[in-house]
Order: C-alpha cells, then structure tokens, then sequence
C-alpha cells in the first residue's frame, strides 16, 4: 500500500504516477493475468460478493489480457467517479490517501512470473485490479475508499496512521461481509489469493468475528500468511457510516490508552461468528507483525 520513507523515482510525476505503457506487455505478461483470472474466478464461484461479481462484468475484466487503465477508467469513471493510475511500486502515505481523496486508484502496472503465481512480495497489476478496482464500481464502496483517504491524510496529522491502517487491512485488504446469512469475500488481498480464498471463508482455523470499528483498530496483523482473524462486516452501507460519519479525533485518543490485540487474540466483547483452532501453519515458526 504505502511506504513512509522514499524518494520518487525518476521517469514519475510528482504524484507519482507512470503510464502504464500498456502496448508493452508481453504476449506472456498477458497469458499470465488470463491464467491468474480464470482460475481465480472458478475459485470465486459462491465465494465473492455480488457487488464485485457485479464489477467485474460492468468493467469488462473478463475480456483476455491486462486491462487497458485507460479503457478501464473510463468505465469505472462513468458509474462513481474512479479512475484507475499506475505507480511503479509503493508510494509514500500522503501520496497514497491524496490519490484515493481524489478518487484515483494506484496500481502497480507490473505482473508477477509465471513461477510466482501464488506468492508475492509487493501487488501487481493482478491483485491491484482485480483485488480491488471491481468493488469501486459499487456506489458506497467507492464513496468508503475516497472517504478512507480523507481520513488517511487527517490521521497524519494525529499520527494515528497505524490504528487507520488496521481498518484498511481487515476491510479494504482482508474484510468478509455477509450475505442473506452467509459470508461472503470483498477483501482485494483475499479475492486476489487462491489459497486464501478458500481458506477465509472455509477453514476452521481462523477466527471470524462480527466487525468492531475499535477493535479492529487495535488489532495487529499478520503480513507473512493468511490472516489469524478476519472481520464480518453487514453491509457496505454500515461500513460506510460508522466510518465516514464518525469523528475519529475522539477514537486515536482513546486507542493511545487501549493496548494493541494479537492477530490470533479474542476478547471479551467479541461478536464471535467462529471461533479459530489456530491449527494452519502450526509447525512454522510464526512472527506476530
Ligand atoms: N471519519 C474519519 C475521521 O474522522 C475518516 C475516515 C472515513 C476514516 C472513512 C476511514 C474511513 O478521521
Ligand atoms: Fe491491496
């Protein structure tokens, strides 16, 4: 997502955006994504939301190929506003939030190599649009990330940027969402991840607990594996309001005195909607993060 320490690199704008330079994919960077999406979307089957199964045919994603950020934007424009630009790797925190206050999207214009499929250390064009560009076609979802970017560049200000950033990580990143009962996917990180998207909704390691705003807040996180918890929220529309609407000022002052929840932790007055065994990668060696 962000980087705090960085110099711009050059051949970028001072927002840091790149073309995305599209006519220079090869014909095996563009077999890669239509490998990625059509076992991707098998996967996704019964497990996505609608909205993003919506998205995905508003935006024509499943024409083959890395989509055009062009063409791609200016669908995504004409329903809420979004457009989609390319960055050459993470971007420093007020760039990012000033981007997404704006209603632009960053995404990373590379692809992963066909031996890397399943593992990735920065996102790729995959993940970033994929993962995340289908939902900005959902009026209130797309309001919740311009939103989040507002709030990013005023948790700056009250160095409060590692509470916030929890809540884009179980939402944006890793959020499920129920649907007529069931859990549903809308995280970019797991919708992205062929593993993880079974493992989320399916595995009776991880805890899944009803969403918190809080909670969530104080709610360390793993980078290295598939989550030790994830968070349930209802609707995209409860989200919305309990963070847009909500004063924040009043919460980072209140989360200083709280103490930081362990990924795997619960608490007292956790909605638990499943309690995990914590049993998925027990033999290695785990590093809370
Ligand atoms: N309302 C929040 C604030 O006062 C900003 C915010 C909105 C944060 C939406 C996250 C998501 O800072
Ligand atoms: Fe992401």
């Amino acid at each position: 997502m962000t980087a705090s320490v960085a110099q711009r690199p050059p051949g970028t704008a001072p927002d840091w955006t790149i073309a995305q330079d599209w006519d220079r994919y090869s014909q095996g960077e563009h077999a890669v994504w239509d490998r990625l999406f059509a076992r991707q979307i098998k996967m996704l089957e019964g497990r996505a939301n609608t909205s993003f199964l919506r998205g995905l045919g508003i935006l024509n994603l499943s024409r083959p190929g890395i989509p055009d950020f062009e063409e791609l934007s200016d669908r995504l424009e004409k329903r809420t506003g979004w457009r989609v630009v390319a960055v050459p790797g993470l971007v420093p925190d007020e760039v990012f939030f000033d981007h997404l206050a704006n209603r632009r999207f960053v995404a990373g214009r590379f692809i992963r190599k066909p031996e890397q499929l399943d593992y990735l250390e920065e996102p790729d064009v995959f993940h970033d649009v994929f993962g995340h560009v289908p939902l900005l076609a959902d009026p209130v979802f797309a309001d919740y990330m311009q939103a989040y970017g507002v709030g990013g560049l005023r948790a700056i200000t009250f160095h409060a940027l590692q509470k916030l950033a929890r809540l884009y990580w179980y939402t944006v990143e890793f959020g499920l969402i129920r649907e007529q009962g069931d859990l549903k996917l809308y995280g970019a990180g797991i919708l992205s991840s062929f593993g993880e998207s079974v493992f989320a909704l399916e595995s009776p390691s991880p805890n899944r607990i009803g969403f918190d705003l809080e909670r969530v807040m104080r709610t360390q996180y793993r980078i290295d594996d598939y989550q030790q918890s994830y968070f349930v929220i209802d609707s995209f529309d409860e989200l919305l309001h309990q963070t847009a609407d909500a004063d924040f000022a009043p919460l980072y002052d209140r989360l200083e005195k709280l103490s930081d929840i362990s990924p795997e932790a619960l608490v007292g007055s956790d909605k638990i909607i499943h309690r995990g065994q914590q049993t998925h990668g027990q033999t290695r060696p785990r590093t809370a993060l």
